[in-house]
């Protein structure tokens, strides 16, 4: 199999190339590397890759390949994907952005959920595989468990979502913007007993003022938040919010939202200050009165990256934080109790690394699936 890889230098692509290198996968295919910018310049060295960068615009090259796995982003997959399927190309194109997702003839891949759902479309032929939106597929790897034995009615989910979901440019811009408050109140910060109010004020006229950078977040994240992610859709909802159930379902092969038989799942989208763990605070109404330790033994039991955190202070600060997940595999899903609402409410709180489980993981692992190789 030869497989070309569009956007491997941009966050998603990094990572992904990462975990590719980490897991060997390189050894079980040929790769050849596409730019935008640096066509005919040195491919990164991997085992059995083509030396040089071939143009990312070019369908003939494209064309090549029995897959394409790009993260190159939505505006790239709007103009090449259907040139190139209109061109006569019938390989896999496995993509990280959003475009494709919702479409009938693509699947949302997410393989320790809905591996079935994906063996089922390779079987009827099915050509695109599109990643799920980040906070989506983090909630359902942590929910497998419940999900898988149907336990769930509804879902609420109020989400803590990282700078890099936004991009690049948002994380460096969260991290200027710290340093910027940090200035404000250095001098005062340096005398213990200065007062804890005139700190407020300092940091309170730097997050206000014109010279905090806001360029790329559009409003202070730093010593704030941002109650708003992704589109306006003009009725009350974020596009974030909307992915979460159309998303889900579609995940699940369950109808859409609103059909007899879907999954709801609603909440508000709120960005913080945290690099790239995506935490999510979860109210879930089952549908019967389920004993706490089996709920959490149907959540640990689910997938090997999932963990369940001990309801406790100590263990909740240490496992739950996006601090402690930043980089892992791991989704620690905690805070798990029985809601004063009825027998049937449980509250969760999980956490979990957007660019890995939240975007490049499934990406390399449906090219292993094409080969077997899971
Ligand atoms: N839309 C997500 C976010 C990113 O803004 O955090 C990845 O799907």
């Amino acid at each position: 199999m030869k497989v070309g890889i569009v956007g491997w230098r941009g966050m998603v692509g990094s990572v992904l190339m990462q975990r590719m290198s980490a897991e060997k996968d390189f050894e079980l295919f040929e790769s050849v590397f596409f730019s935008t910018s640096n066509a005919g310049g040195d491919a990164p060295t991997v085992a059995r890759g083509e030396r040089t960068l071939k143009e990312a615009n070019d369908l003939e090259a494209l064309a090549g390949c029995d897959a394409i796995v790009t993260a190159q982003g939505g505006d790239y997959s709007n103009d090449v994907f259907p040139k190139l399927r209109a061109a006569g190309w019938r390989g896999y194109w496995i993509d990280a952005a959003s475009a494709l997702r919702m479409k009938d003839d693509a699947v949302i891949i997410l393989d320790p959920v809905n591996l079935p759902l994906i063996q089922d479309a390779l079987a009827r032929g099915v050509k695109n595989y599109i990643g799920s939106n980040c906070t989506v597929g983090l909630m359902l790897m942590a929910l497998d468990g419940l999900l898988k034995a149907d336990v769930i009615e509804w879902i609420s989910a109020m989400t803590y979502q990282a700078a890099s979901g936004a991009g690049a440019p948002q994380m460096r811009e969260l991290i200027e913007q710290m340093g910027q408050l940090y200035s404000s109140a250095r001098d005062l910060l340096s005398d213990p007993k200065s007062p804890i109010l005139e700190i407020d004020h300092a940091v309170s006229m730097s997050l206000l003022s014109d010279q905090l950078p806001v360029r790329s977040l559009g409003a202070p994240l730093a010593g704030s938040l941002i109650p708003w992610i992704h589109d306006d859709l003009g009725n009350g909802v974020s596009r974030e919010e909307w992915k979460a159930s159309a998303e889900a379902n579609k995940i699940l092969g369950r109808p859409a939202l609103g059909e007899a038989g879907s999954l709801i799942v609603e909440g508000l989208c709120v960005r913080i200050g945290a690099m790239r763990c995506h935490s999510q605070a979860l109210t879930i109404k089952l549908r019967a009165d389920l004993p706490l330790p089996e709920i959490e033994r149907m959540l640990a039991d689910a997938n090997e990256w999932v963990t369940v955190v001990a309801n406790n202070r100590e263990d909740s600060i240490r496992e739950l934080s996006p601090a402690k997940v930043n980089g892992t595999m791991s989704i620690p899903i905690g805070r798990l109790r029985k809601l004063a609402l009825g027998p049937e409410y449980i509250s969760a709180f999980t956490v979990g690394d957007q660019l890995l489980w939240g975007a490049a993981e499934p990406l390399r692992r449906m090219l292993r699936l094409l080969l077997n190789k899971l």
